[in-house]
């Protein structure tokens, strides 16, 4: 299974991957999590990656592209794998489409997300996740079935995001409103759009993914 997921920031995307992993056995390829990762690792052209989060601007396509190329040729892609936050602008989007075809790959389904901008206010402000294996929380929404405990790992120690703060959301909205919006109409195109009401429980955003990429992928 490839896949795209699509969506504003706070619209399930982290939360749908983790899901759809365990189904499918296919990676979560997370742009923010790879970000984010190399940021704590740490080097000169990371720290302006950092600044850029921070802000909740986007970081320029020339790298995030050459980041998603390499992860590609991983060997854990070949039997698929599920883009979360990557393409984010219209060059990115164009750039995959290249690397898709050098690589004669074809997407199963392009997921986008749909949710109310309170909504997605109120998940940001109060996500966090397991330090261990990344599972998404929420303070009311989405707590551990056993407090302290990830329901995934059994880990006991959790991570907030340092740009998840009233201030940063708001322009990590401009620029999914700005920047990533405009390439739905691209992929709405493709045959291969799916738009799936995000406002839903978590489990019932799930299985209207999965109902609507198994009609498509047995054909
Ligand atoms: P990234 O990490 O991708 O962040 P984002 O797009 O802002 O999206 P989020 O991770 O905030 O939201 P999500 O949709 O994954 O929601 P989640 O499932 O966690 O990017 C961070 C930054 O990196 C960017 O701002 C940019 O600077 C940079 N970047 C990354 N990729 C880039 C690219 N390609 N180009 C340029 N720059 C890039 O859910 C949120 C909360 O809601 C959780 O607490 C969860 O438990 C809860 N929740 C989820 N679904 C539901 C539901 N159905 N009902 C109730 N609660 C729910
Ligand atoms: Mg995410």
């Amino acid at each position: 299974m490839k896949l795209i997921l699509l969506g504003p920031p706070g619209a399930g995307k982290g939360t749908q991957a983790h899901y759809l992993m365990d189904r499918y056995n296919i990676p979560q390829l997370s742009t923010g999590d790879m970000l984010r990762a190399a940021v704590n690792a740490g080097s000169a052209v990371d720290k302006e990656v950092k600044t850029i989060m921070e802000s909740g601007n986007l970081v320029p396509d020339k790298l995030m592209i050459k980041l998603i190329s390499t992860r590609l040729n991983e060997p854990d892609c070949e039997n698929g794998f599920i883009l979360d936050g990557f393409p984010r602008t219209e060059e990115q989007a164009h750039a995959l489409d290249a690397m898709l075809l050098e690589r004669k790959i074809i997407l199963d389904g392009v997921v986008s997300l749909t949710v109310d901008k309170e909504a997605v206010i109120k998940r940001i402000v109060g996500r966090y996740s397991c330090s261990a294996c990344g599972m998404g929380y929420h303070d009311t929404l989405k707590t551990p079935k056993v407090p302290g405990i990830c329901d995934g790992c059994g880990n006991e120690s959790f991570t907030r995001r340092k740009d998840d703060n009233a201030d940063t959301i708001t322009a990590r909205l401009n620029a999914y409103f700005e920047k990533t919006a405009p390439i739905i109409p691209y992929y709405k195109k493709s045959g291969k759009f799916i738009e799936v009401d995000g406002m839903q429980k978590i489990m019932d955003v799930h299985n209207a993914i999965i109902k609507v990429l198994e009609i498509n992928t047995k054909h």
